[in-house]
């Protein structure tokens, strides 16, 4: 039995009245649907962790249940690599959390790939995919397993052929894709298996207890340790949200050659940054990080504790210096912990997950400025006219990526510099989206007229 205990509410209300007083100014601002009364330090930190309400299937990809299970068959399909012998599901096992327990995978080579295989709970929410981000979107990254020579070594025209041998495999496409001619295609196939990896959400634990309301669903220790996160370890500047992870891109100093986010953008102020993980289910899907080098939540506590190599990528979201006493970094361990189910996780069965998404119309805003605080674009939707340029400001702490990749307008800002301004003139009248290499979170949408 656990001791639980409503004291231990109390121990975190104060602790938390402190620091989220003293670092507001470094968190991003609160969805404005989901904003707490100010001042309720505890109910505003709930609210940065409550669970969705919908998932953000695309609307060129909507689910129905025959293509999420066609997704879900060929997922676990074999037949999908040259050998006949490696699945998604190998590398990417629903019994061990979407991941394999290896630090490295080895596919039809048996050679070990360079980086550790990620769980895939809770990717709907990634807006790129891969620990450098050089995959767009789930539909795009099929690919890039299936061709990969150390992986599955295939075509997906290769899967086209062999699924089209299969009488029920043509059955299962013309359900699925009732309207696609051909049924089966390299599109029908990533489409088939982007919806159904939407689909992995990963299940309520006693931590989501607690946000809902139930203050006796977490330990005194577990509280002092979401305290820690919270504060001065300063964990959810980066694992914020319901998965735990701002999808963002950072250096956290560990050690190693590979070059990650920077070496996919071009960009050196990127070298060595790395995707953040989802922290959901983590006692399921050891060893850690994208080199698979660290075995235990301990080891990786250390890491954060002794702040890895000192290069000038180093992110500013990290503590300059964490020190933690025995205790407290068991308390922080345990806080992980309940971030993860007591059995072997299967996705989440919560009504929301079949819901439609409900998005609030928004109207533009009429500026010519855009600021960067917080790691958030502000406003998010401009209208501007055209041959009016648009001022993007970095008066945020980090350095930034202004890009847009559009047939009409290609622009790669570099590296933006805290106090730097970049200028953008756009050359026709449409819709524009623009994001931030470094933290593809911060999206912004512009309307030339
Ligand atoms: C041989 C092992 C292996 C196989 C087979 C495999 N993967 Fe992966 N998967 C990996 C590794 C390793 C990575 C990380 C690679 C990187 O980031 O550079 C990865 C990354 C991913 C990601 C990105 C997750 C994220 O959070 O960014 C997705 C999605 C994914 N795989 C889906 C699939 C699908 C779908 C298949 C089958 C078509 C598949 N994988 C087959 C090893 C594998
Ligand atoms: C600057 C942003 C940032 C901060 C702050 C941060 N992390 Fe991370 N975290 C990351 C990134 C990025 C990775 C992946 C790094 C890699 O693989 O190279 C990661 C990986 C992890 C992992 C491994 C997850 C996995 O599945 O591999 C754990 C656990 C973790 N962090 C916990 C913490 C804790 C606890 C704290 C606070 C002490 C913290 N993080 C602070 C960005 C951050």
């Amino acid at each position: 039995m656990r001791w639980r205990s409503t004291a231990g509410a109390f121990v975190l209300a104060a602790a938390l009245a402190f620091t989220v007083v003293m670092s507001a100014a470094l968190w991003p601002r609160l969805d404005a649907a989901r904003a707490q009364p100010p001042g309720d330090a505890l109910a505003a930190l709930k609210a940065r962790f409550a669970r969705p309400s919908f998932i953000p299937h695309p609307a060129s990809n909507p689910p129905t249940p025959a293509k999420i299970a066609l997704g879900r068959r060929i997922f676990a399909d074999p037949e999908l690599s040259a050998t006949g012998t490696i699945a998604c599901a190998t590398c990417h096992d629903p019994r061990l959390a979407f991941a394999d327990g290896e630090p490295a995978s080895k596919g039809v080579t048996g050679r070990p790939l360079k980086r550790h295989t990620p769980t895939l709970w809770n990717v709907a929410w990634s807006p790129l995919l891969f620990w450098d981000g050089r995959a767009p979107s789930l539909e795009a990254q099929v690919r890039f397993p299936v061709e990969h020579p150390d992986e599955m070594g295939s075509t997906l025209d290769n899967a086209v052929q062999r699924f089209s041998r299969h009488e029920s495999y043509v059955r299962d496409f013309a359900a699925a894709f009732p309207d696609a001619e051909p049924k089966i295609s390299p599109r029908t196939i990533a489409q088939a298996l982007a919806a159904y990896e939407r689909t992995l959400v990963s299940p309520p634990t006693r931590f989501d207890k607690w946000v809902a309301g139930d203050a006796k669903a977490l330990t005194a220790s577990e509280l002092r340790g979401l305290a820690i996160f919270a504060g001065k370890g300063r964990c959810i500047n980066c694992h914020n949200g319901f998965a735990f992870t701002d999808h963002n891109f950072y250096d956290i100093g560990l050690p190693g050659d590979d070059k990650g986010r920077g070496a996919e953008i071009g960009l050196a102020a990127a070298d060595h940054a790395f995707k953040v993980p989802t922290l959901r289910e983590l006692a399921w899907t050891a060893p850690y990080m994208h080199d698979g080098s660290l075995a235990t939540l301990d080891d990786v506590v250390r890491v954060y504790e002794t702040g890895g190599v000192a290069r000038p990528t180093r992110a500013k979201d990290l503590p300059p210096v964490l020190r933690l006493t025995d205790a407290e970094r068991a308390d922080l361990i345990a806080f992980l912990e309940s971030l993860s189910s007591e059995t072997p996780p299967q996705p989440s069965r919560e009504s929301w997950v079949d819901a439609a998404p409900s998005i609030a119309p928004q109207l533009p805003a009429d500026t010519s400025v855009v600021s960067q605080a917080d790691k958030l674009f502000h406003p998010q939707y401009v209208r501007i006219r055209l041959g009016q340029p648009l001022t993007v400001l970095n008066d945020d702490t980090r350095t930034h990526n202004v890009r847009i990749f559009d047939p009409r307008f290609d622009y790669n800002s570099g590296a933006q510099e805290p106090h730097e301004t970049v200028t953008l003139r756009f050359p026709a009248k449409g819709t524009f989206e623009a994001f931030c290499g470094i933290h593809p979170s911060m999206r912004l949408t512009v309307v030339v007229e």
